[in-house]
């Protein structure tokens, strides 16, 4: 970066940038994919045939959402329900329904980073549902919890959905649960979806459909810097590549450059050169089995208390407890 045209303020996109294309080998961070279109073909991503994740997780709340309402406050004590990225709440409002319709005593608090997120579906539920009480916070998970941990004595339960966990290698996994643990007292509980090691193949197609949706969210992230930073990137040169490791069940995502070329992002005063077939790593999607999350649960000071499946085992929804 040439020192005259350096900014006095980076904003951590920017820095991040800068950070991946420079690394060996090159990276970009997954959580930028998610702009306006980043979201909108998030929507055509779960809604296509391939996608199960969605669905699966669905199926569990329509099928168990009675074991699910009472596995959260058996004794009906009352409670606070937060949703950690709770997105257009579909799959959550199957569960306030439930919790409404039998009296439970809760407070709905949905936390997410987008303030359009978060005003929508505040927005939707007093229309939908006025009973339920709901108390929308923007900000960054850690901050909304402890900010929680001092307002509200009452029972927490903390609900993070979509395999967003997934999103996190092991170590890092790790880290989250324990930094959650922290914000949590005693007989507090966790809901966190874990998606399962299956067939390859059907992990394969979901993060690489036919119709090329998610070779279009992937690519994104290049649209976003040539929006946001002045970026050439020609997303024709670029193409979509999904691996999955059965072994370890992390499923990789790439962007590969098909020949040799050079691109200029402009605002960070930035020349990134490509070789032929040259890689961007850009996302890992980790799949568990019931023992990967016993042991995550055991490493963060966590245990398993009940777990919740759909009919083709695809996904699992595990209620976890602090120890
Ligand atoms: N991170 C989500 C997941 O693991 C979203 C996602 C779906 C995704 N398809 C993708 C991320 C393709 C990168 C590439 O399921």
């Amino acid at each position: 970066m040439n020192s005259k045209d350096q900014k006095v303020i980076i904003s951590t996109f920017e820095k991040e940038v800068c950070e991946g294309l420079t690394a060996f080998p090159k990276y970009l961070s997954s959580k930028y994919f998610y702009d306006e279109a980043g979201d909108k073909l998030f929507q055509q991503i779960m809604a296509l045939p391939e996608y199960y994740l969605t669905r699966a997780e669905f199926e569990i709340f329509q099928t168990h959402k009675l074991d699910i309402a009472h596995s959260f406050d058996n004794d009906k004590e009352g409670f606070d329900l937060i949703e950690l990225g709770a997105g257009d709440g579909k799959k959550t409002k199957i569960l306030l329904k439930e919790l409404g319709d039998h009296n439970y005593d809760f407070t709905y608090v949905p936390i997410d980073i987008s303030q359009n997120a978060v005003e929508g579906l505040v927005n939707d539920l007093s229309v939908e549902m006025p009973d339920v009480s709901v108390n929308g916070q923007i900000g960054e998970y850690f901050e909304v919890l402890d900010r929680l941990k001092h307002i509200s004595d009452r029972k927490k339960v903390v609900m993070v959905l979509g395999s967003n966990i997934g999103n996190l290698l092991h170590p890092r996994a790790i880290q989250f649960m324990q930094k959650l643990c922290h914000a949590m007292n005693p007989g507090d509980l966790i809901f966190m979806g874990f998606d399962q090691k299956k067939h390859p193949q059907k992990v394969l197609d979901a993060y690489n459909d036919q119709t090329g949706v998610t070779a279009a969210f992937n690519k994104n992230v290049l649209a976003r810097i040539n929006r946001e930073l002045d970026g050439n990137f020609d997303l024709d040169k670029f193409l979509h590549w999904e691996t999955y490791d059965p072994e370890s069940g992390t499923a990789k995502s790439y962007l590969v450059s098909k020949e040799k070329h050079t691109v200029d992002i402009d605002a960070l005063s930035l020349q990134v050169h490509f070789e032929a077939w040259e890689s961007i790593h850009t996302e890992i999607s980790q799949k568990y089995d019931d023992d990967t999350v016993k042991w995550l649960a055991e490493e963060s000071g966590l245990r398993i208390v009940q777990s919740f499946t759909d009919k083709d085992e695809y996904y699992k929804d595990y209620l976890l407890t602090v120890v």
